[in-house]
Order: structure tokens, then sequence, then C-alpha cells
């Protein structure tokens, strides 16, 4: 199954391809690198380049491929500090014997030993070679060098080679090794999380409130929305360690502790302030807002006089916001709401798959004790199918616990891979 997962989305790794026949699984290794969401660049040694072209690489990966340490026209796209800084883990694989004994010596004749010396990033190595290359001394000693010197050297697995010879010296799968990379990330992230909260380091970003669509400078259309909920959801992602914007539609209330608050007032401004955190980075969109479905066609420019017995409006669709940002190549982890007054589940997995969300968390609004004006809320949490996980029912508790649970419910869905429910 391939999972699109946009947690990998701000990961940055290189895969550095040298010279040996097993490159050519490094084309496919992209491949399933960007299926988990990572960005890849692939840096080229010259032996590589007689294995397998760069443009294959380019064309899988969808960035220029480096091959030189002084060429201009490259330093002047991403020259190799910059290389070395963008990467937040560098893969090396194949690595040749030629490369292993390059790292080992700290020469910096080429690109790769270079960006190898210049980057703070984790460097892994796939060995791969002939089974009398690999069992030799000197390659041996060297990799004993880089284990001492904190480079992970994956093994190589053993098996008949292209030379004809059988031994240690295959590269793993490529499917291995994008899981290996993919489990060190969720690994590194549940670290975090269990140090500083469960969404640590991670940007949110949360509609609340109603929008206010204008009829003419002193009238409008609303609806009651308080905004409560996603207050109170900006306030436990704040306490789980995520930087928090909340776009706030016009309520009356204090903005949490530690949140950025910023007030919009039409659905139109709600979508241009969401695309705009878009682009300044977002891990995880929660869409609690009511936007109103519809706007006035043409606000009148100025106060509209009492005329006649009718007065006819004209009301044009407003654009739904979270499957906007859910369209987005590169989107956060989606969050939304349903509010329906029946058929309340049946609803709420339709406008999961229809809006393209990762989770949806529903909820009864005609039960008088819960919902829009009350402190007190219930709720089912859906998941989209590719995650695999359980619908949960969180019972009835103060909007805060509510947030809680939610704030949960997100982290077990960012690492659903290594704790399944
Ligand atoms: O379609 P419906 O309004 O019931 O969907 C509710 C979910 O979609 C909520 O998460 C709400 O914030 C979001 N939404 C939106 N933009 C709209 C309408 C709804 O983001 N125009």
């Amino acid at each position: 199954m391939s999972f699109d997962l946009s947690v990998f989305s701000n990961k940055n790794i290189i895969l550095a391809v040298t010279g040996g026949i097993a490159a050519y699984k490094s084309a496919i290794l992209v491949r399933r690198l960007k299926d988990y969401g990572f960005n890849v660049r692939v840096v080229m040694t010259h032996g590589a380049q007689a294995f397998i072209t760069p443009l294959t690489f380019q064309a899988l990966s969808g960035n220029p491929v480096h091959t030189e340490l002084l060429d201009p026209e490259a330093e002047a796209g991403m020259g190799h500090i910059e290389l070395a800084r963008w990467a937040d883990l560098v893969l090396v694989a194949p690595a040749s014997c030629d490369t292993i004994a390059k790292f080992a010596a700290g020469l910096a004749d080429d690109l790769l030993s270079t960006l190898y010396l210049a980057t703070k990033a984790p460097v892994w190595v796939a060995p791969a070679m002939n089974q009398q290359m690999w069992a030799a001394k000197p390659t041996q000693r060297n990799l004993n060098t880089l284990v001492e010197d904190g480079v992970h050297v994956i093994m190589p697995e053993a098996g008949s080679q292209a030379c004809g010879d059988v031994g240690l010296g295959r590269m793993p799968e490529p499917q291995d090794l994008a899981e290996q990379v993919k489990n060190y990330f969720h690994q590194a992230q549940r670290a975090i999380a269990e140090k500083f909260g469960l969404l640590a380091g991670k940007r949110v970003v949360i509609t609340a409130g109603p929008t206010r669509e204008a009829i003419d400078p002193v009238r409008y259309i609303s609806n009651h929305s308080t905004g409560k909920m996603g207050f109170a959801i900006a306030a436990a992602c704040y306490s789980a360690g995520a930087k928090v914007t909340l776009l706030a539609g016009p309520v009356s209330l204090d903005t949490p502790n530690g949140v950025r608050r910023i007030n919009v007032s039409s659905a139109i401004k709600m979508l241009d302030e969401s695309m705009h955190q878009l682009e300044e980075g977002c891990d995880v969109f929660i869409a609690t807002a009511a936007v109103a479905d519809y706007r006035v066609a043409e606000v009148a420019e100025h106060k509209i006089k009492k005329a006649g017995d009718e007065l006819n409006v004209s009301l044009v669709k407003n654009p739904d916001i979270v499957a906007t940002i859910a369209q987005q190549s590169k989107r956060p982890f989606m969050v939304g709401f349903a509010a329906e007054t029946r058929n309340v589940e049946e609803y709420a997995a339709g406008k999961l798959v229809a809006k393209k969300l990762d989770m949806i968390a529903c909820n009864d609004v005609s039960r008088a004790d819960i919902g829009f004006a009350s402190d007190q809320n219930a709720m089912t949490v859906f998941f989209a199918e590719q995650y695999q996980m359980e619908k949960r029912d969180l019972e009835k508790a103060s909007k805060q616990e509510i947030a809680q649970q939610l704030v949960e419910a997100i982290h077990d869905a960012l690492h659903h891979e290594i704790e399944p429910v």
C-alpha cells in the first residue's frame, strides 16, 4: 500500500548514488521515498553515471541532479554547502568501496565526499559490492572508521551477485531502505513528542468561529457559531508543544495563551489567510470554522434603503476552505469537523472522502446538551481509509477535554504506522 503521508513533506533526503550495478535499484528507491512524501535530491558520482543517467533521477525526483563540485551553474542553483544544509538525511545507496574509503579518509575531491564533510545531517551508507571486495580488510577497516565517526551502515544482503559470485554485498531492496528511512523519522518524531509534547515542533493552523458575509456596509449574513471548540483546540495544541495560528472569525473570546490569532471576517478572507499560512509552513490544518456556505453576489456599496415588501438578495457559493487546502500539492495533515442534525456518522464519513481529509470529528448538534453554544461536547472521530485506524467515540466532556483527545487522535494518526491502533 502506498501512503502519501504529508507528515514527511518537510523532510529532505539526499540520495547519493555511487558507481555500482545496484545503482539501478536507486531509481526505484527515489520513487519509494517520494511515495512517503519525502523531498528527494539526488547526488551522483562520476562512477554512478556510467551505470545510470542523471536524467532518470531528475525525472523521478522532480529536482535537478547534482554531479559536480565546481560547476558554476550548479553552484549558482544549490551549491554543495547549501545542499549539505538542506539535507535532513544523506543516504548513500549504493555506496561503493571507493566512496567508503574517501569518507573514511576525509578526502574532499568531488561533490559527494565534500558534502559528507559539510553536512550536519545523519549519514547512512548502504554498501553494495562484490562479496570479495566487501570482505577485503581495507573495506572492513574503512567501515569500522565510518561507524566510529557516527555513520549508520546498512548491512548488505547475501545472495547471488551480478558478477556471478554468491555472498554478502547485495544492496537491500528499495522498499526495505525506504521503510528504514521512514521508521527513522517516525522514531525521531516519537522521541521528540515524548520529551516535548504530542505535537512538539508542529505548525498548526486552525480556523474557528463563524464567517460574516456582508450584504451592505451595515448588514451581514452569519451563524451562531461561538468558536469555543476551535479556541479550545488551539489551546490544547499549544499545550502539546505546537506553534499555533488561529484564524478567527468574529467571536468574543480571549485569545488562548501562546497562540497567534489572526482575525478574519468573510469566507474569502479566511481562505486567503489559510493559503498564506500554508505558504509559511503548516503541518496540521484544523478546520473548525462554521464557514457560511453562501455570500452575497454583489455587496451594496451603500446601505440598502427600505423599499417595498420584499427584498431579493442573490447569493453565490463560498469556496470550501478545508477542501481547497486539502487539494494543494504540499498539503498538511487535514482535520475537518461535521456538525449534523441527523445521519451524523454517514454524512461525516462522506465528507471525509469528498473533502480529502485525513481525519474528521463529527457531532450531533440536534442534541441540546452539546454543540454550538454549549461548554460540553461529544464527538466521533473517523480517519481516512489509508490510516487503517478504528473510529473513536469521545464521550461527553468539556470542550477542553475533547480538544485534548483530538490532539491525541491527531498525534496517533501522524504516527499510526509505528503504533497502530
Ligand atoms: O460541508 P460542511 O460545511 O458540513 O463541512 C464542515 C467542515 O468543512 C468543517 O471542518 C468546516 O470548517 C469546513 N468548511 C470549510 N469551508 C467551507 C465550508 C466548510 O472549510 N466553505
